[in-house]
């Protein structure tokens, strides 16, 4: 708390005015008109009606009405901070990206971390996926790595993404629970969809209940193209590695903090970095080439499949470190756009179906959620590097929109010509060959949905084990249709015998026959040591 310099008066109804003066400016409306009194509306008389000329008055309660924009209709609850980023070696060879072009560059970066099914105001502890959203302010345009702290997703393809997440989400006719995943909508759906059944044993396991945002992996899930300069593709799958290592906490911790201090992971990372313990992590990429892709037992566009470290190691590239903290939550946490076709020359993407879809619906969900074309230049989603096109005017338009043409081609020159097209160094899209019918099929290739889970199971300690089986009887234990327990626990046989019968006596309930599948899960996959948190710990 600090002392006003500024004077100081009581008013008429004993009321105290802080005046301007010393090194205390004057107040003024949003126009700049100066502001005699703050603590009195304009009335008439001494005790009349308010007057409709006290424009003070009106701008004030005008703006107020408005401070709320809908908050994300996913990841609504988030927080994050500034850093940078440094590469520790060329990646030329693979990518054109100028982020990565040689050994010591540095890229500014802002990340926003986030929950996924609650609320903005919802507790930070709940059991829930965690956004890791980096945005990469490179000099050759934003590239926005919209990842998660689980490398696999619930669902194969977009058009299942509003399903998924109004199950999720608070039951329409009676708004709860909001940031849980304990009820029937959300299990209901997970049961009929046996391609979430993965996802669902990372989400009961530890991972679903970090520490702290400092120890959490990310992932960008999808894979990924890098492109060279020769324009020759490898693909990639991105992975982050907390230096302070992993850590979770158990269910009953989870269930204490939300109570005592919902905010407790927010203030972690706020904490840290104002303390200068800054947080960093690696960014690591598995790169690969079409003849590893074809050979690999699963579909690398099927973003419900990792790549195992085993099988293919995971290079590290780079370091971030967040480094400051946002100086506004609103105009920098909450107006952060990201977006997953932000990508700089050298980065493309897949044809992964689940990537193709988010790479329409985030430029579109942006524009309802910031309310103008023109939020790429809100300070936190401006590029750092020289911006020039013909878009013109809009809502809240800040650019400088100079020059005689806003069109190309043009005949004009110097500043009235405007910019031209970048050809080759521009963002050339890789010439991928697109063959078939056009059908809505999927292909038999993303049809195993039991294998990659069943390994995941078995890479687990015990005591790990014991935790997702304790988190799917708690959560299967708050729904109310029996039905739905069945299934899931049906899908849980086809992952493995010991994990059904034990989370099927924490419900009391008979153990159901296995649901039917195409593809059984194969015993042969070695358990993947780095999927532990305890064995990385
Ligand atoms: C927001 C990750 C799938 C639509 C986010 C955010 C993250 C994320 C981290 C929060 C960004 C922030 O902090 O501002 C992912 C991952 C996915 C996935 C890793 C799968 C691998 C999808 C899909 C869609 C989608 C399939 C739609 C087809 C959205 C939307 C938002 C969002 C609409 C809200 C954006 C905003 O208002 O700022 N996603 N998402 N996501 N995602 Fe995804």
């Amino acid at each position: 708390p600090t002392q006003t310099a500024s004077p100081q008066e009581v008013g008429n109804g004993g009321e105290l005015h802080q005046l301007a003066g010393g090194d205390s400016p004057p107040m003024t409306t949003a126009h700049g008109t100066p502001v005699q009194d703050d603590q009195n509306s304009l009335r008439a008389g001494d005790r009349g009606p308010t007057l409709m000329s006290d424009f003070a008055f009106r701008e004030k309660i005008f703006h107020f009405d408005h401070e709320r924009i809908p908050e994300r209709v996913v990841h609504a609850r988030g927080y994050g901070a500034h850093g940078v980023f440094e590469n520790y070696e060329s990646l030329s060879d693979i990518t054109r990206a100028s982020i990565f072009a040689e050994a010591g560059k540095q890229t500014e970066t802002f990340v926003r971390f986030s929950t996924v099914a609650g609320n903005l105001g919802s507790f930070d502890l709940a059991r829930d996926v965690r956004g890791f959203a980096t945005k990469f302010y490179t000099d050759e345009g934003n590239w926005d790595l919209v990842g998660n702290n689980i490398p696999v997703f619930f669902i194969q393809d977009a058009v299942k993404f509003p399903d998924l997440v109004h199950s999720v989400k608070e039951e329409p006719d009676r708004g709860f629970p909001q940031a849980q995943s304990a009820h029937d909508t959300f299990w209901d759906f997970a049961s009929l969809m046996p391609e979430s059944t993965h996802m669902t044993l990372w989400q009961m396991s530890d991972r679903a209940i970090p520490r702290s945002f400092r120890m959490m992996q990310g992932f960008g899930v999808h894979t990924f193209r890098f492109v060279n300069e020769a324009g020759e593709s490898t693909f990639v799958k991105f992975h982050w590695r907390p230096l302070l290592g992993m850590q979770s906490v158990v269910w009953n911790e989870a269930v204490k903090i939300n109570g005592a201090d919902p905010d407790f992971h927010r203030r972690d990372l706020f904490d840290a970095i104002t303390a200068g313990d800054f947080p960093e992590w690696e960014l690591g990429v598995q790169v690969f080439d079409d003849a590893f892709a074809d050979s690999f037992d699963f579909d690398v566009l099927d973003a419900t499949k990792i790549i195992p470290e085993e099988v293919l190691p995971v290079r590290p590239i780079g370091k971030m470190t967040l480094n400051r903290v946002v100086d506004n939550v609103f105009a920098e946490i909450e107006q952060v756009a990201f977006m997953t076709q932000n990508v700089p020359p050298g980065i493309d993407f897949s044809n992964d179906p689940l990537l193709q879809g988010r790479n329409f619906s985030y430029l579109d969900t942006q524009l309802k959620r910031l309310g103008s074309t023109n939020f790429s230049q809100i300070p936190v989603n401006a590029p750092r590097c020289p911006v020039a096109h013909f878009q013109r005017d809009g809502h809240m338009q800040m650019a400088p929109q100079s020059g005689r043409t806003a069109y190309e081609p043009n005949s004009f020159s110097g500043d009235d010509r405007g910019p031209r097209e970048a050809g080759p160094a521009g963002h050339v899209p890789f010439p991928g060959e697109v063959t078939g019918e056009t059908r809505r099929i999927r292909a038999e290739s993303f049809a195993d949905h039991y294998s990659q889970a069943r390994q995941f199971w078995l890479s687990q300690t015990p005591v790990e084990q014991d935790h997702i089986v304790a988190a799917y009887v708690f959560e299967l234990g708050k729904c109310e249709v029996p039905a739905i327990r069945e299934r899931m626990v049906a899908n849980l046989r086809n992952v493995d015998e010991s994990l059904a019968t034990q989370v099927a006596d924490g419900l009391g309930m008979p153990l159901p026959a296995a649901s039917e599948t195409t593809v059984p899960a194969r015993d042969d996959l070695e358990p993947s040591p780095a999927l532990s948190i305890l064995a990385n710990a």
